[in-house]
């Protein structure tokens, strides 16, 4: 989602602003913008589109300003153009936003009685006119931000600067936000994304909600003033020393990152394995050693509401304790029963997800312990978590979420594994190694899949099915073939398929049939349902079971031999590289699907 990054310093501007946002394009945005300050005044340039669009602008103009803010947006309130690109300003302030401001049409309908013009139909431009309403009153710059930002609701983080100086201003509420410093270098720096801030700020400091951060670069130093909405000084912010590396953000000999990240799998696995497996790494599940819960509470969004469903049969089976699985945004608002000795299980690649973030809230709020399985370590979920279990995968880049699907689902493997008995157990290090030479031979031999995906990558409509533990991974598989192929995609259990969704084949649709060893014969005879209404059908099943492969329009044979427990995963893996083919042959932005972002941080 939308992206923001700030500097104040005694160098241009420019550069490290159009560096971090190109950093975090990954994210997801529809049209990029910059204000800096030439010669006293604030110039904004923005345009709809790519980041290159907005640098061919400033090559053109080739401006130096030693204060600017900057901004990636991805459209929540109006439609995608220039005008509602970001910063939004005037001849006092510039401001950029992220999130969304819940009472703006209310607000807005007020300040146009009041006199004030808008320009733009976007929500964020009426904090930028409540500034200036405040400022037009007499208030200084501080006090009219705690003003305009007290006025409004909703989750957002602000980023301002104004004409009257260098400083950087910026505020949040529910919405991620780091501002950083260069003591050597006497540079300040703002960002909704730390990876933004990584070479140029080696302090970062995570101010908490309704913190108003002040980067304040003078001739010979720089410094960060953190105040309360009531501007007395604040130290509810964490400073942390900014670690991440940019190692990530080569493709390296891959075409795209998702293939990149689809390869990275077996590798990381390893490491989680010698992270949580070896002695050394231990301390990270300490404490989890014939631990229960009465219940667990897992939510999650999208890709990692997958994982969690997957988590969800570990507990059950392996520790035969009780787990709900929640879509967050439906978790949040139903009321849900959260009683004593229960436990709030967050899964989240980004850490960030707004509404994620909204139930691991709600779960404080009752009382009870929120855990979470988590990427990126310093992220929101990460901070407010009782405990984390960071699944290790390193930057993912590709917006359809792929390695970290694998490392999330792992983790909670190694959770339930560790709740059994301790994690010393060579049989548990064997399944993960078996595990990961699995996807490595897989990937090694991907032709077979590309194969099938020519053969069907035209057709209108994809059933995914599965039964057991399988059926969590046809979700997954349904979801990864929209993302990125952009045809309708849809994920069942396989014994559902007759009670309604059976309407829907005919020899234009695809079903792509998960059969695994284990109730092997009740789900073939849903693959003959299919077949007989002239559906066409892709099994994914056991390797050399020639009757399978008969009744199939084309098969793709696995290995599931000694995987009881990972061979989702397994299965997994063969179907992010279907829909990567197909993706391919259909010519999509694979890495950046229209209108997805990485980190969804609007609810
Ligand atoms: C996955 O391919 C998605 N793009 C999306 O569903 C994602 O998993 C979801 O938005 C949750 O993100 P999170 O893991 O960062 O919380």
């Amino acid at each position: 989602m939308c992206g923001i990054v700030g500097y104040s310093g005694p160098h241009n501007s420019v550069g490290p602003i159009i560096e971090g946002l190109s950093r975090l394009e990954y994210r997801g945005y529809d049209s990029a913008g910059i204000c800096l300050k030439i010669n006293g005044e604030l110039q904004i340039l923005k345009k709809e589109g790519k980041l290159e669009n907005l640098k061919e602008l400033i090559t053109g103009q080739k401006p130096t300003s030693h204060t600017g803010i900057g901004h990636t947006r991805w459209a929540t309130h109006g439609a995608v153009t220039t005008d509602n690109a970001h910063p939004h300003g005037n001849d006092l302030y510039a401001v950029v936003h992220n999130g969304i401001i819940e009472n703006a049409a209310a607000l807005k309908k007020d300040l146009m009685l009041e006199g004030f013009g808008f320009k733009s139909q976007t929500d964020s431009e009426v904090f930028l006119v409540l500034l200036t309403k405040f400022h037009k009153l007499g208030l200084s710059t501080l006090q009219s931000i705690s003003r305009a930002f007290s006025t409004i609701t909703g989750n957002s983080a602000f980023v301002i600067m104004e004409k009257a100086s260098d400083k950087l201003y910026a505020v949040k509420r529910s919405a991620p936000l780091v501002v950083g410093e260069n003591k050597e270098l006497r540079e300040a720096f703002v960002s909704s994304d730390p990876f933004a801030l990584v070479g140029f700020a080696p302090k970062i400091y995570f101010p908490q909600d309704g913190v108003i951060c002040e980067g304040v670069p003078t001739a010979g130093d720089v410094s960060l003033n953190f105040y309360e909405l009531d501007l007395s000084p604040s130290s509810r912010y964490k400073f942390q020393t900014n670690s991440m590396a940019l190692d990530a953000t080569s493709k390296g000999p891959y075409e795209h990152y998702m293939l990149k990240e689809i390869h990275e799998q077996a590798s990381l696995i390893d490491k989680l394995a010698a992270y949580y497996i070896k002695n050394e790494g231990r301390k990270v599940l300490d404490g989890l050693s014939g631990f229960s819960s009465d219940e667990w509470h897992v939510t999650a969004c999208g890709t990692a509401w997958h994982a969690g469903l997957v988590i969800k049969n570990f507990f059950e089976q392996i520790n035969r304790q009780r787990a709900t699985v929640d879509i967050a945004s439906e978790f949040r608002y139903r009321n849900p029963i959260l009683r004593n000795k229960e436990i709030g299980l967050f899964i989240s690649q980004s850490g960030e997800t707004a509404d994620t973030l909204a139930c691991q809230e709600l779960c404080k709020e009752n009382g009870i312990p929120t855990y979470a399985i988590v990427n990126v370590e310093g992220s929101t979920l990460f901070r407010n978590a009782d405990k984390n279990f960071l699944i290790h995968a390193g930057v993912e880049i590709g917006v359809a979420s792929t390695k970290a699907f694998t490392l999330m689902a792992l983790t909670g493997y190694l959770m339930s594994r560790a709740m059994e008995k301790t994690l010393d157990d060579p049989s548990l290090f064997g399944e993960m190694k078996l595990l990961s030479a699995r996807i490595a031979d897989l990937c090694a031999n991907s032709e077979p899949i590309r194969a099938v995906a020519e053969l069907i990558y035209t057709k209108k409509g994809f059933i995914f099915t599965g039964r057991g533990k399988y059926f969590p991974i046809a979700f997954e598989g349904a979801l990864k073939l929209k993302e990125i192929a952009y045809v309708h995609a849809e994920g069942y259990a396989a014994g559902e398929l007759k009670h309604g969704p059976i309407a829907l084949i005919d020899e234009n649709l695809v079903n792509i049939a998960i059969v695994g060893p284990e109730l092997l014969e009740k789900t073939v005879s849903n693959v003959e349902e299919v077949k007989a209404r002239r559906g066409l059908i892709v099994v994914v099943g056991p390797k050399d079971n020639s009757e399978l492969e008969d009744l199939a329009d084309a098969y793709i044979g696995l290995d599931f031999e000694g995987l009881p427990n990972l061979s989702p995963l397994y299965v997994n893996v063969a179907l992010q590289f279907l829909a990567y083919h197909i993706a391919k042959l259909k010519g999509t932005d694979i890495d950046k699907p229209r209108n997805l972002a990485k980190s969804v941080t609007v609810e």
